[in-house]
């Protein structure tokens, strides 16, 4: 019996999914034939992709405003999911940002609003998603972290410190649900051009959307035996 795992009619969770890197990828499980739910801030920007997505697919995408680093708020939207589409097998926790600040010119706001999302946020996913995957003896987190989260940058030290944070969390994680079949895997694209218009043309330089989507349906599909961590990406 093939060890290759099918995500066809699987239930995914990309956090962010609305636009950007996020959209590319909730695309991508889409045309898996995976059942997707997405979240992010901004009502519109949800109301917009999910919409855009139903008439592409003619089926039914689960959106919600939910700002991931609120404890309720997370909750609340994977309840949603759960009620909506059933257990959850795939969650991509793909909703960050940065600030472009020296370290010692970052205001404990900026600090506090980067690790709110990045690191809290992340944890606050895990903490409400993986408890389920655990009875169900199957599950993949895969984490969208970056070439920050392994190297420092000027400019970027709470965003570095945050996906450095990111990383060795869903290292932990890995360790704890290991035995029970459960995939943590972490995403570290260099830049990417990630808000293209279909007229842009490709800067070689950079990774496309389509490179990360394609390397996240690559992860889930490799033999449920295989361990691979910490993929790095770059523009070549
Ligand atoms: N672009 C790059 O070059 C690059 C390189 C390496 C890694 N990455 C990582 O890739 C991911 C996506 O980046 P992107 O370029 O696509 O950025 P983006 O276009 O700014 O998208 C970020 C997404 O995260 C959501 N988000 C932010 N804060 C949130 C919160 N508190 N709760 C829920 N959703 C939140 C945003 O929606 P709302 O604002 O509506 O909440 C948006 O959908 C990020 O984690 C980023 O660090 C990007």
């Amino acid at each position: 019996m093939s060890q290759h795992y099918s995500v066809n009619e699987k239930v995914a969770i990309v956090t962010g999914g609305g636009k950007g890197l996020g959209k590319s990828l909730t695309l991508r499980l889409l045309q898996e034939g995976m059942k997707v739910a997405i979240c992010g801030r901004t009502a519109a920007t949800i109301n917009e992709t999910v919409a855009e997505f139903e008439a592409q697919f003619g089926k039914r995408i689960y959106g919600q405003v939910c700002d991931i680093s609120d404890a309720s708020a997370v909750s609340h939207f994977i309840q949603e999911v759960h009620s909506q589409f059933g257990d959850i097998q795939v969650l991509v926790n793909n909703s960050g940002f940065g600030k472009e600040t020296l370290i010692c010119e970052t205001s404990e706001s900026d600090w506090d609003d980067v690790m709110d999302t990045n690191v809290k946020g992340t944890f606050l996913m895990c903490k409400n998603v993986v408890p389920n995957m655990i009875k169900q003896k199957e599950g993949y987190v895969v984490n969208i972290a970056s070439q920050a989260a392994l190297n420092g940058y000027a400019n970027a030290g709470v965003y570095c410190a945050s996906k450095f944070a990111m990383v060795g969390l869903g290292k932990a994680l890995q360790e704890e649900v290991r035995e029970y079949g459960i995939h943590v895997h972490s995403l570290n694209p260099a830049l990417i051009q990630s808000q293209k218009t279909p007229k842009d043309d490709i800067d070689s330089g950079l990774i496309q959307n389509d490179d990360l989507a394609d390397m996240l349906v690559y992860l889930l599909q490799q033999p449920r035996r295989l361990k691979i961590d910490n993929i790095g990406m770059w523009g070549f």
